[in-house]
């Protein structure tokens, strides 16, 4: 039995800054943030969405009423969340109307949240054919102005929907894993901003990244030349480029592979990183985008989450990949955005709820996404569904 992707929307803010801008207001060369780092905009999340909307938001795209009632497992990926204890995902099951015979539920870590949701998707649906899993990965990357992470902040979420005979990506079902004990990046619980220490950060991916490889190669007998494409985390997008160089070297699939890596990372130098989701908007770019992509194809799929988890595993593509329908809603997304400013995005970044529990109401007028947060009223986050006015 084939089990994977069946559906993956994407959705982020609809305002933006440009790295241009950034590297000018910072004083930097801006080649340094467009070439160096990767990265040419970035978004910028309002106080009106958090991870919550942003994921309901994404998966209202691709669900319909049928969906609806056939998901049975609700897994939300993020490190942003809302609530220390009540998960982001029974939330979002409550304003989507998904089924209430589902397990709802988030996991935690770091940028790797997803792709553990994604594996106990893959399980789950390998013993119950019947079953639809929806995978949520929504994150807002924040390490605060005029820091060296500020050029790789941004936010959005993806959402998946894993079933038997899937329409877009079918998983092999192996996988090679590594951890450790890292302090690479860690967010402790009464911050808002990250703590990074950003170039043993990039230097512990590489490592986890060549382990990983390496361990898959050794496990399934499959190389370089198996594949078509590898998607890679990318916190920003010179990181994947970094991982791929450090095992292509002159191999006869180099040319091809750095090819299609730059598919992979058209979506992400336009939104920053999303951690727990970046690798899953870099595969979307990929399949949206590439102009090469064949049924059977094999993607490797390269996951890393500071702390550290790394894992490395594949799929391949399904015989009617509509490459056309996958482009076309985040196409509409990311060519609708308004730019602000650096110092409109400053004053931006520093509005959200008050940390001290008080009642607060936010302007919700100029958000016109379905699914916005409109303020919190006894200690309870107010979401509202603008379609239906709840
Ligand atoms: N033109 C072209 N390139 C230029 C340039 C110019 N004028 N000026 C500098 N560059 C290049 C540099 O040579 C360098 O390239 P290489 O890495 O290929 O050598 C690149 O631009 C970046 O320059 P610096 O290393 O000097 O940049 P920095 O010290 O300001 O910080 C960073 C870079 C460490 C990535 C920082 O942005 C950061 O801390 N980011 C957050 C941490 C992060 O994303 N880590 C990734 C791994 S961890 C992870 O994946 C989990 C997660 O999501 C956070």
């Amino acid at each position: 039995m084939i089990v994977g992707i069946d559906k993956i929307a994407f959705f982020t803010s609809p305002y933006y800054i440009d790295m241009t801008d950034l590297a000018n207001a910072r004083g930097e060369d801006p080649n340094k943030y467009l070439i160096g780092i990767g990265q040419q905009k970035q978004s910028v999340i309002p106080p009106t969405q958090d991870v919550v909307t942003l994921a309901a938001n994404a998966a209202d795209e691709i669900l319909d009423e049928a969906d609806k009632q056939a998901i049975d497992m609700v897994i939300f990926g993020t490190e942003s969340g809302i609530d220390q204890s009540k998960s982001a995902a029974i939330y979002v099951q409550s304003l989507l109307g998904i089924s209430k015979s589902a397990r709802s539920f988030e996991i935690k870590q770091a940028c790797y949240g997803a792709t553990a949701g994604i594996q106990m998707a893959f399980d789950h649906v390998t013993q119950h054919p019947k079953s639809k899993v929806l995978v949520l990965a929504a994150d807002i990357a924040r390490y605060g102005s005029n820091t060296p992470g500020e050029v790789t902040q941004g936010g959005g979420a993806v959402a998946m929907l894993i079933t038997a005979q899937p329409d877009i990506l079918a998983l092999d079902g192996q996988s090679a894993f590594y951890s450790d004990d890292i302090m690479d990046f860690w967010r402790p619980a009464y911050r808002r901003e990250a703590l990074v220490d950003g170039h043993y950060s990039t230097d512990v991916y590489i490592d986890f990244f060549n382990r990983t490889w390496n361990q898959y190669q050794a496990q399934t007998n499959r190389h370089l030349d198996d594949f078509k494409a590898i998607a890679f985390h990318l916190p920003f997008t010179k990181m994947g480029l970094k991982a791929l160089r450090s095992v292509v070297h002159d191999h006869p699939s180099a040319v091809g592979l750095l090819e299609q890596f730059e598919f992979s990372r058209q979506y992400n130098a336009l939104v920053g990183n999303l951690y727990t989701g970046s690798l899953y908007l870099s595969l979307l770019s990929l399949l949206a985008n590439s102009d090469d992509l064949k049924p059977g194809d094999r993607i490797g799929l390269f996951s890393y989450g500071s702390g550290a988890q790394g894992e490395f595993y594949s799929g391949k593509i399904i015989a009617d990949l509509q490459s056309q329908k996958l482009a076309e809603p985040v196409t509409h997304l990311l060519n609708n955005r308004i730019k602000l400013t650096i110092s409109e995005y400053e004053k931006m970044y520093q509005q959200g709820l008050p940390m001290n529990g008080r009642d607060y109401e936010f302007d919700i007028t100029k958000d016109h996404n379905r699914f916005v947060l409109a303020g919190r009223k006894a200690n309870r986050r107010l979401y509202k569904d603008t379609k239906n006015r709840i």
